[in-house]
């Protein structure tokens, strides 16, 4: 992986491309105007967080209910986020159901194997099932301090193992009222994205998440959290490609609850969300996944 830079292509990434193939136009719809170009409509991303949250029992009830739930709802890519010691219960409850919802992964560290207490492998979640992993959330960088560099590692190495990463990004109230917004998550974006080559952008999620937005129930305005997330389009624009850019699903996290879904989906660069304390709730998770599939189709 070292010394590729974002826009190289190299050969490896050629070939993964080609595998990742079908799963790619599952995603993207590709829309013709009537002058012949072409617009990618991106399929909204629900992820439901259950941080340290549940037990066996309590999880175990929560995927069932989420996956009888969004049974027949389309248009949308909808993920759970268990703690690691549920996953493979989680996965028996998703499977039994015939759920296509993903299996999520909280976090995890980058190194292959060997002598790291406590942490886990991306080998190790993908023998659970794990499709997509969260990467630098913001209780990561703030509780547990993690820092831009090590996020980069991680996402690096989920992305060149073919999995799906949803890479957290936000500002802490102090940066916000400090007019630091735009140049912190730009900072986050671009550290962690350093040595990733464009084609391993279609299996990236960004979740834009200020830091005080989360678990405090206030949430961002929808305009506030529309022009960062065109501002963090506009710079994998500049990264990558315009094209590469269009395609990245970019979602919202804080306080995202039933009666503020639809209106943050209906903004033109909010692709879904990443939910906490309402994914914890069958009824509230299902209805924001609801919100998102309705919105996405009425997006211009
Ligand atoms: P919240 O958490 O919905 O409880 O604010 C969001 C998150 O941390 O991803």
């Amino acid at each position: 992986m070292s010394g590729f830079v974002a826009g190289m292509v190299p050969a490896a990434g050629r070939t993964r491309r080609a595998v990742h193939h079908t799963a790619f136009h599952r995603t993207y719809a590709v829309v013709l105007t009537p002058k012949g170009t072409s617009v990618a409509t991106r399929k909204p991303f629900v992820g439901g967080n259950w941080k340290m949250n549940t037990n066996r029992t309590t999880g175990s009830d929560l995927a069932r209910a989420v996956s009888d739930g969004l049974v027949n709802l389309d248009g949308l890519d909808a993920a759970v986020f268990p703690p690691f010691p549920y996953l493979l219960t989680i996965r028996s409850i998703l499977r039994d159901r015939g759920a296509s919802i993903r299996l999520g992964s909280q976090d995890v560290y980058h190194q292959q194997d060997g002598a790291f207490t406590g942490e886990v492998s991306i080998a190790m979640l993908k023998d659970c099932g794990v499709q997509s992993v969260l990467v630098g959330h913001s209780e990561r960088r703030h509780v547990m301090g993690e820092k831009d560099e090590l996020i980069n590692k991680k996402l690096r190495a989920l992305l060149d193992a073919g999995l799906e990463a949803v890479l957290c990004v936000g500002e802490t109230q102090e940066e916000r009222e400090a007019g630091h917004q735009e140049i912190v998550n730009a900072r986050q974006v671009r550290t962690a994205l350093a040595e990733i080559p464009a084609p391993y952008t279609d299996r990236l999620i960004v979740a834009y998440e200020p830091v005080w937005a989360i678990g405090t129930g206030m949430t961002a305005t929808p305009q506030d959290a529309q022009e960062m997330h065109a501002m963090i389009r506009g710079l994998l624009a500049r990264l990558y490609s315009q094209a590469s850019a269009d395609r990245v699903r970019i979602i919202y996290g804080g306080s995202v609850k039933p009666d503020n879904a639809a209106e943050l989906f209906s903004q033109t660069d909010i692709d879904g969300g990443l939910i906490g304390g309402a994914s914890l709730k069958s009824a509230d998770f299902v209805a924001i996944c609801k919100a998102a599939a309705e919105t996405a189709g009425a997006k211009p």
